[in-house]
């Protein structure tokens, strides 16, 4: 899969579906020539760069008018020697300099990929699955050997990168050491960011791209709910399902830069990686600095095609273990249902109606532990609150679990109350800036992670809990962002690296934890959809999306989320009305409808509701049960965007197309609606269907159904028709596409 000519000294990364083409250049550093639709092989492939001269450059050679990094096509650059956008690579040296001139010294290819220690990264199961070059540079002054990773999978459309510098000279500082650098020939393309906030996270925004500088980022010490690392760079009439687009997903879950820069000729440069702002890695000599890894895509297949490829690698080479392909349970969690106040009667009286409903895991959400009957107390003493429940987590876990449920439990690692032992006990292990303020969020602070013993002694308490109880799923939360990060284990010199050093430490407690619990699922959170990022599904296969739950908003930034992220890594709940984020009340059915396309639960009380609900639920419950797998593990399409759009549609289609479920979901109830039709995608198009969940139930076959489309229309009319449903604002349908089995 990865070839090299000596003739132009390039190397064509191919699996006949995709083409890397990059090169040595004349000054001994990597250019770049090539990524998208596979090109044929060939000798030389030199003449994709061009040169020529242009006013005002500066070039490295004297009497040499046509080589000069402004213009050239690069993979990793570095600063101020005549390249004038943004760097991949900046290092500060002894001498207060910062140039860098990194030349080829000499490469390998071999099968399969290499794990990147201490950081989540993709992954092959067998050597042929992938293959991979290292490019091994080196420059001269600083004596720092670079190394680029570059690995192509044989399936999929897309290429994993990284870098990794080793030192050997005098020590330096690594001010900007990013992932992947990338310059595309030209700039027609529009930036498609996943952007929002706390309670609406992951929202598309879609703008042109245009000369300068396009970013996005988070200094907030995870991957944050405002800005997510992944973007797309799209073609302007690349629609969802034609034409061109690539995506960028950085596996990490600290503060991150995905940028785009168009240069003066049109030239645009996508960098990705660890956000330079607060990060300096003080190198020493013999010490080495391993990069978190991005994962580059490219499909010609339209936005969905982009999703899809996207979605098959992270869920199944990001995310591994145990729950990785397996379906997963359908849960209650109840937080939106007591929030603090609870106790043990109460808990087993809420979890035995759910069983009753077919639930099959309880989840004991936040409230449970040290001294903590509201958010000021109790963060660090991971032992059971005995007044709450006098049986504690083993006795409890054992209730439910008799009672034919699993039992899950919440945690959030990460922090301390002030009004806590371990505090009490370690004030100087929090993230804290000397003789200044330190700034609370949610009246908790920062445990520094980038400590050892901090690590050490949160994994002690959870191992505990988690060895002794019955506990078969842990929601890892974390909720605040970091501030004054200053960690009084290191030196002055090495205060630019705790932030990542922080994240090292939660990578190497979930390690720890998921090595000695291969079994527990565990579901990552901040605050809902604050670290739904592919370095989190590496440890948690799935992601508590949002703490928003109304079920239209949930539309949202579902719909925004799948264009990155895996259907079964979307932690979904079908909560209460009227909805606690939104005061909006939306039907049963259509909370339903939208949580299914994800890994489904419920987040109320059951004993709210009324005996007509709880028989729905029943039947709500029942129907996931039976269709489970093609909800979380489908082909999904999205059909219709709610951001455009007065409704929005999708749709999952099982791996034979012999089956497929459709959501359709309005947002405001117009009068007198037009009639409405709906193509849909991925079925079979000789193969008769029969069409549940309308209005009427018939058969069709799949090219009608993908070329005319599915009738979709309601009773949004001036006049009742008898042979209509009534419907309202917020209502939605579900079809269910089931092949007919003919002669
Ligand atoms: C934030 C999470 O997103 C919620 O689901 C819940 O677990 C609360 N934290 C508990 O404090």
């Amino acid at each position: 899969m990865i070839h090299y000519s000596s003739s132009d000294r390039s190397f064509h990364l191919t699996n006949g579906r995709i083409s890397y083409i990059l090169h040595i250049m004349q000054n001994g550093q990597v250019g770049h020539r090539y990524f998208g639709k596979a090109i044929r092989l060939a000798e030389n492939t030199s003449h994709m760069n061009e040169m020529s001269y242009r006013p005002l450059t500066a070039f490295p050679d004297e009497n040499e008018f046509l080589f000069s990094t402004e213009h050239q096509r690069q993979e990793y650059p570095s600063p101020n020697a005549g390249d004038f956008r943004m760097p991949a690579v900046s290092i500060r040296q002894g001498n207060g300099s910062n140039i860098s001139d990194f030349r080829y010294q000499y490469h390998c290819i071999y099968d399969g990929k290499p794990a990147l220690s201490g950081l989540p990264a993709s992954y092959c199961e067998s050597p042929d699955e992938a293959a991979t070059l290292e490019l091994h540079l080196h420059d001269a002054i600083t004596d720092i050997e670079l190394t680029l990773l570059y690995t192509i999978f044989r399936d999929r459309c897309c290429i994993a990168r990284s870098a990794c510098f080793r030192n050997g000279g005098a020590p330096v500082d690594l001010d900007t050491a990013m992932s992947m650098g990338i310059d595309f020939y030209d700039s027609d393309f529009e930036l498609v960011q996943f952007s929002g906030a706390w309670s609406r996270e992951r929202h598309m925004i879609t703008t042109p791209l245009r000369a300068g500088v396009q970013s996005v980022g988070s200094v907030r010490g995870h991957s944050s709910h405002n800005h997510n690392p992944f973007i797309i760079l799209k073609r302007p009439d690349t629609t969802e399902h034609a034409g061109e687009s690539y995506g960028f997903h950085l596996v990490y879950s600290g503060n991150f830069l995905s940028a785009a820069e168009v240069d003066t000729f049109g030239v645009t440069r996508v960098v990705q990686g660890i956000h330079p702002q607060n990060f300096c890695w003080h190198l020493v000599t013999g010490e080495s600095f391993q990069t978190p890894e991005s994962l580059v895509f490219w499909s010609d297949e339209g936005m969905n095609g982009l999703s899809q490829e996207i979605h098959t690698l992270l869920r199944t080479r990001v995310a591994r273990g145990y729950w990785r392909d397996r379906e997963r349970p359908i849960l209650i969690n109840s937080w939106e249902a007591t929030t603090f106040h609870f106790d043990e009667e109460k808990i087993l009286a809420f979890a035995e109606k759910a069983r009753d409903c077919g639930v099959e895991l309880f989840v004991l959400d936040d409230g449970w532990f040290g001294r903590r009957n509201d958010d000021t107390a109790g963060l660090g003493d991971w032992y059971p609150n005995l007044e709450k429940i006098p049986s504690g987590i083993t006795g409890l876990s054992r209730k439910i679990t008799a009672m034919g449920m699993q039992f899950g439990l919440w945690f959030e690692p990460e922090m301390v109350n002030k009004d806590s032992d371990l505090y009490r006990a370690h004030p100087d292990w929090i993230l804290q800036t000397p003789k200044r303020q330190v700034s609370h969020g949610r009246n908790q602070y920062v445990l520094d992670f980038s400590r050892p013993e901090v690590v050490d002694c949160i994994y002690l308490q959870m191992e505990k809990i988690l060895s002794e109880a019955d506990i078969s799923y842990v929601k890892w939360d974390m909720n605040r962002s970091m501030t004054e990060v200053y960690s009084a284990a290191l030196s002055a010199k090495r205060q630019g690296e705790v932030f990542h050093r922080y994240i090292l430490g939660v990578y190497d407690l979930y390690e720890r934890l998921i090595r000695r619990f291969p079994h527990i699922l565990f579901e990552s959170c901040s605050s809902g959809g604050g670290r739904c990022d592919a370095g989190m599904l590496y440890y948690a296969p799935q992601c508590w999306a949002s703490d928003t739950t109304d079920a239209h908003e949930r539309l949202l930034i579902q719909y925004g989320t799948s264009c990155g992220y895996p259907i079964s890594s979307i932690g979904a709940h079908v909560a209460a009305v009227p909805n606690w984020q939104t005061n909006r009340r939306t039907p049963l059915h259509t909370r339903a409808n939208t949580a299914y396309f994800g890994a489904f639960g419920y987040e109320l009380n059951l004993h709210w509701l009324p005996e007509e609900e709880i028989s729905q639920i029943k039947e709500q419950i029942a129907f996931y049960k039976q269709n489970r797998r093609l909800f979380q593990f489908g082909t999904f399409y999205r059909l219709q965007s709610p951001f455009t759009y007065n409704s929005g549609a999708w749709m999952s289609v099982s791996e034979d197309g012999m089956q497929a479920v459709c959501g359709v979901y309005k947002t405001l109830n117009r009068p007198v609606c037009g009639y409405q039709k709906l193509c849909l995608r991925g079925l079979l198009p000789d193969v008769k269907y029969r069409i549940t969940g309308g209005d009427k139930e018939y058969t069709a076959y799949g090219s009608e159904l993908m070329y005319f489309g599915l009738l979709i229309s309601d009773a949004s009319s001036s006049e009742r028709r008898p042979d209509m449903r009534e419907t309202c604002d917020f209502d939605s349908r579900l079809y269910v596409i089931t092949a007919e089995l003919e002669g």
